[in-house]
């Protein structure tokens, strides 16, 4: 399109105009044309729908390469003779962004979101990014922004200098307009501009928090190396090292691992069976028991712009749960989150109270009380009376058997789990369980509940522990069976925080409590199989009064909360070997890794093979987001099968 001498580029390439072989050269013919043709004195480029430019074409890393490369398009963009416009109408990522700073001037629409979340993929930017960034906001900020990957707003990106102004009303007339003023004129092209100044100190401390977020991650360390040689380094240089690093770490494992876990989180939207299916409306949740799940659950509803009705059994209790929820509120508040007008409008979409009754305003309650199977389905019962017939039924427990909760209902159709993860107001995951009768649009309305929540759901089908918790317990065992082996609590850790997860198994157990585990243990031990392995290490351990964190002691001691390594744990674990006669072996870091490795990957395909997960990713994306798997691992299913390939 041209208007008044300015030609309009747009790249229109569904979904997300990601930067295809046929949308480079595109860019490349569409120059071509403008620079031989006199009457066209500048350019704009910006996106068809709701995306400027989600960045790289993702599908094509791995594939052979196909000309022209994008730092060559930006090359020729920046080096144009006639200037050339940026108009951000919406997400400008990766190299999206790229192909903005190569413009020589950028104007974004006011809910544009810029951002390099590269990092997140396993690389770094690729066509000058970490460059020409720092070009514009100074070294600080752009290790900020490269180093978290994260989504820049365009009232910031204003501040910051990335952008040049935020359109308030017609972004693209404000673009063509700035254009056809830019014709003629002198051009800032980012590549030539010095890096604004800042202080050795300044750049060190913005390095050494991204260095600490990093957590054995590769991708974030190279990105700050490349932003800090702009300091001293030749733009040409610079280039040629970002080039190098990006190919480099493309082809790494690392790389492979989290462009596994971006498809992952895309194909765990897809669940068989809803294709089509509406959601019900929800605008009004209940939360039955406002203890520590259900107040983070109530906060998480309230953050999403639900109506929410707390239920104690008690007035008194009541009570005690708003202030609860309220605490939660004020942390939010401290840490900046909200404002004040924000807790404040939240609280006024709040009720808490002992009147069980008032659930009959409620579109879907969520079921967050003792977890008691009789408990439960008494509960169910009262609420199966109590709301309206198109309302959704919830429950939250971990361990119990939806179905039996629902068959107490007289409509088990309406009713399946919500298992959201402590803090349930933090915690990325929630599974969505699927009872054996729950409706579709059930499903679908718990699907999209969660979403709105700013939750990852993933749907798992019905078994003890569901999806995460039967692939803790494989965990659990084979942590003990190492124990029993020759491994302490401290070398089984080690090794597992240095592979990546954010605790070790034992940290783990401490810091949630032994003692559930334990009245597991000796509920099931008329049931249990006498041939089985049995380890009973974390028996004599809670006997002896040591039931983690909460205690002081467990597989640890802890003095002002921090974990010490504990000499009579070590006696208990040796004394109990010898009690079997068992002869401990040493057992390295890679041994304890591998074995814990495959009896998740184990415990997952057992799953698929019962139909309880969909695909081996949905198994991946629980253990990253409520076990603390490293994303740039891939999760475990993922782990074992390039472990397989390598082999
Ligand atoms: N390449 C290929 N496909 C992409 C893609 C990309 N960069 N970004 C998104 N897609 C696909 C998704 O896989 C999905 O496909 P599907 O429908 O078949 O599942 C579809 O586009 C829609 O994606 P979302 O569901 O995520 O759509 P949203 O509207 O929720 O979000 C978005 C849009 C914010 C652009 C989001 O998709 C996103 O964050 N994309 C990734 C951005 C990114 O990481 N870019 C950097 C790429 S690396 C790079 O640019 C290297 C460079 O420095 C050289």
């Amino acid at each position: 399109m041209q208007t008044a001498g300015v030609l309009v580029v747009t790249i229109d390439n569904a979904p997300v105009n990601a930067l295809s072989a046929d949308v480079r050269g595109g860019l490349m013919a569409a120059l071509a044309a403008a620079e031989g043709d006199a009457e066209i004195r500048a350019v704009v480029v910006t996106g068809a729908g709701k995306t400027f430019i989600g960045g790289a074409d993702i599908k094509e890393f791995g594939k052979p390469p196909v000309e022209p490369m994008l730092p060559a398009v930006i090359d020729r963009l920046e080096g144009f003779s006639k200037p050339v416009v940026a108009a951000l109408n919406g997400a400008a990522l990766g190299g999206g962004l790229e192909v903005a700073l190569g413009c020589h001037h950028r104007i974004a629409a006011s809910g544009a979101k810029l951002g390099l979340p590269e990092v997140k993929l396993g690389i770094v930017p690729g066509a000058g990014g970490t460059q020409r960034l720092p070009r514009l906001t100074g070294i600080p900020a752009a290790i900020d922004i490269i180093a978290s990957g994260r989504m820049v707003p365009a009232a910031e990106a204003l501040s910051l200098g990335i952008v040049d102004a935020v359109a308030t009303e017609n972004l693209l007339d404000a673009a063509v307009a700035a254009a056809a003023d830019l014709a003629g004129k002198s051009l800032r092209r980012t590549a030539e501009l010095a890096v604004p100044t800042s202080t050795a100190e300044e750049n060190e401390a913005a390095a050494a928090k991204a260095r600490a977020r990093a957590k054995g991650q590769t991708s974030p360390l190279e990105a700050v190396r490349l932003v800090l040689a702009t300091q001293n380094a030749a733009f040409a240089d610079g280039i040629a090292d970002e080039r190098a690093t990006f190919l480099r770490l493309r082809d790494s494992q690392e790389a492979a691992a989290l462009r596994h876990v971006f498809f992952a989180e895309r194909a765990a939207a897809k669940v068989e069976g809803l294709e089509g299916v509406e959601p019900r409306p929800v605008s009004t949740i209940g939360v039955v028991g406002t203890g520590l799940m259900g107040s983070g659950i109530a906060v998480a509803a309230l953050d999403a712009g639900y109506t929410v009705i707390g239920i104690e059994q008690t007035s008194e209790a009541a009570e005690k749960g708003k202030e609860r929820i309220t605490a939660l509120l004020d942390r939010n508040l401290k840490s900046g989150r909200i404002d004040a007008k924000g807790k404040a409008e939240r609280l006024s979409r709040l009720i808490v109270s002992g009147n069980i009754g008032n659930l009959a305003k409620a579109d879907l309650v969520i079921e967050a009380v003792f977890d008691d199977l009789d408990v439960k389905t008494l509960l169910f019962q009262r609420l199966d009376g109590i709301v309206r017939p198109d309302a959704i039924l919830a429950t939250n427990t971990s361990y119990l058997d939806p179905d039996v909760i629902a068959a107490a209902t007289q409509h088990p159709e309406r009713v399946l789990g919500l298992h959201f993860f402590s803090p349930a107001n933090v915690m990325k995951l929630l599974e969505v369980v699927r009872g054996a009768k729950t409706l579709p649009d059930v499903l679908a309305t718990g699907l999209a509940v969660a979403r709105k929540l700013n939750k990852l759901p993933i749907v798992t089908g019905v078994c003890e522990g569901f999806i995460g918790n039967r692939i803790f317990s494989a965990y659990r065992r084979e942590a003990e069976f190492l124990l029993e082996d020759g491994a302490l609590p401290q070398d089984i850790d080690a090794a597992m925080e240095a592979y990546g997860m954010a605790m070790g198994p034992f940290a783990v157990f401490d810091l949630a409590g032994l003692e559930i585990a334990w009245a597991r243990r000796k509920r099931q031990a008329a049931t249990r199989d006498p041939a089985a392995r049995y380890v009973d290490i974390p028996d004599r351990l809670c006997e002896a009064g040591r039931f983690g964190q909460k205690s002081g002691r467990g597989w640890y001691r802890y003095v002002d909360g921090k974990r010490t390594i504990d000499p009579a744990v070590t006696e208990l674990i040796e004394a109990s070997r010898a009690a079997k006669g068992l002869t401990p072996r040493a057992i390295d870091a890679d041994e304890i890794v591998s074995r814990l490795l495959k009896a998740m990957a184990d415990e997952g395909q057992a799953l698929l093979a019962e139909g309880i997960a969909a695909r081996a990713s949905d198994i991946d994306l629980v253990m990253i987001n409520g076990y603390g798997f490293p994303a740039y691992r891939g999760g475990p299913m993922f782990a074992a099968a390039a472990k397989a390939g390598a082999a």
